[in-house]
């Protein structure tokens, strides 16, 4: 038996689970359950629906349906597209965050300046604006973050040029946070020649220099998020949609970087618990713990708990199986299995 090491339960901020209006990618209870097997025990999940979550009524019906079927702490992000400014006031004490998109990607979910400083103008929250913005938009996005002063968080930083403004942005005193998905971590340019439809979302996979520029600059890495984003395999086949899943592989992606020296296990209980729980003011009332086998597996599809079936890190050999999860005094997943039964898990919102 390898070593077991104990971890404080993981919060992921980024995820996509289709839910409702996609459940053929995946839903609230493959989405969480893949979350629980990747030692997640809280997730937050994006607006970009079908049909995006940008009314109150929207939301009150996704959280309904989430109520029957989680089995993790789940809560949500609200969207805009700037004709929604009414609905804020509505929905301030129930989201964790208001997720805006300035660049392209899955959905066409995007918006312009003039829409930017007007949603500003309106968010009257403590909560985090979250921005899709790559380094082409960052500097007219700070700018607007000086005026308004909104806390920001700017999501899967992708290149040195991003991150190198962030830093600026930072020290200058913005009230400006960032997150690193483990595949802009892990996967280069490279692997996405080889990996093809299953190497593509947005932002797209940069070149080793950055990569290893923001493996030298995690310092001002706030948090990993993993931008969770399954797609089925005929979908990706076919027109190769933006987004791969990633709940399942983050953990023991980064238990492997650990190994190595990369980083350490205290930095990724900051960046994957205490931060992001800090961030967006996350209050849990029941404490959970991840129990993990620092042994070797290799990522297998059929061991996968997504719905969507497939993983850009598949054939890696890996460090760090979670065996067991517990949430307050109940034992949630053991061994590959759920033990509750869908909608055993919460709803959270900033208020709970
Ligand atoms: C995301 C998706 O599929 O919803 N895709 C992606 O490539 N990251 C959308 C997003 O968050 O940009
Ligand atoms: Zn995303």
């Amino acid at each position: 038996m390898s070593k077991l090491l104990t971890l404080p339960g993981l919060v992921d901020v980024h995820v996509h689970f289709r839910d409702p209006g996609q459940l053929q990618k995946e839903d609230f209870y493959t989405g969480t359950s893949a979350a629980l097997a990747g030692g997640f025990t809280t997730v937050i999940d994006m607006p970009n629906n079908t049909v995006p979550i940008t009314t109150a009524q929207l939301l009150k019906e996704k959280i309904q349906i989430a109520k029957t079927k989680t089995v993790s702490n789940i809560g949500f992000h609200f969207g805009s597209l700037g004709n929604n400014l009414d609905e804020f006031e509505k929905v301030k004490n129930k989201v964790f965050g208001l997720k805006l998109y300035l660049n392209q990607t899955t959905g066409g979910f995007i918006i312009g300046k003039k829409e930017l400083v007007r949603i500003y103008d309106a968010w009257n929250s403590p909560q985090p604006i979250l921005l899709h913005a790559e380094d082409d938009v960052l500097d007219m996005v700070f700018e607007i973050v000086k005026k308004t002063k909104r806390p920001t968080h700017i999501c899967h930083v992708s290149s040195k040029e991003e991150l190198l403004k962030i830093a600026k942005a930072k020290e200058k005193g913005l009230p400006v946070t960032c997150g690193v998905t483990p595949h802009h971590l892990f996967l280069t340019k490279e692997d996405a020649k080889r990996l093809g439809a299953f190497g593509r979302m947005k932002p797209f996979l940069k070149g080793k220099r950055d990569t290893d520029f923001i493996w030298k600059n995690f310092a001002y890495v706030d948090i990993i998020e993993s931008d969770h984003a399954p797609h089925t395999l005929q979908e990706k086949n076919a027109d190769a949609p933006f987004g791969v899943p990633g709940l399942e592989t983050t953990l023991p992606l980064l238990l492997t970087a650990a190994e190595e020296g990369k980083l350490s296990i205290d930095e990724i209980v900051q960046l994957c618990h205490t931060n992001p729980i800090k961030i967006f003011n996350i209050k849990l009332k029941e404490e959970s713990f991840v129990d993990i086998s620092m042994e070797k597996f290799t990522v297998q599809r059929k061991k996968l708990l997504t719905k969507c079936g497939w993983s850009p890190f598949e054939k890696r050999q890996l460090i760090g199986k979670v065996v067991n999860v517990t949430v307050g005094r109940k034992k949630v997943f053991e061994n590959g299995k759920v033990l509750i039964r869908p909608g055993d898990g919460k709803v959270i919102t900033p208020k709970t």
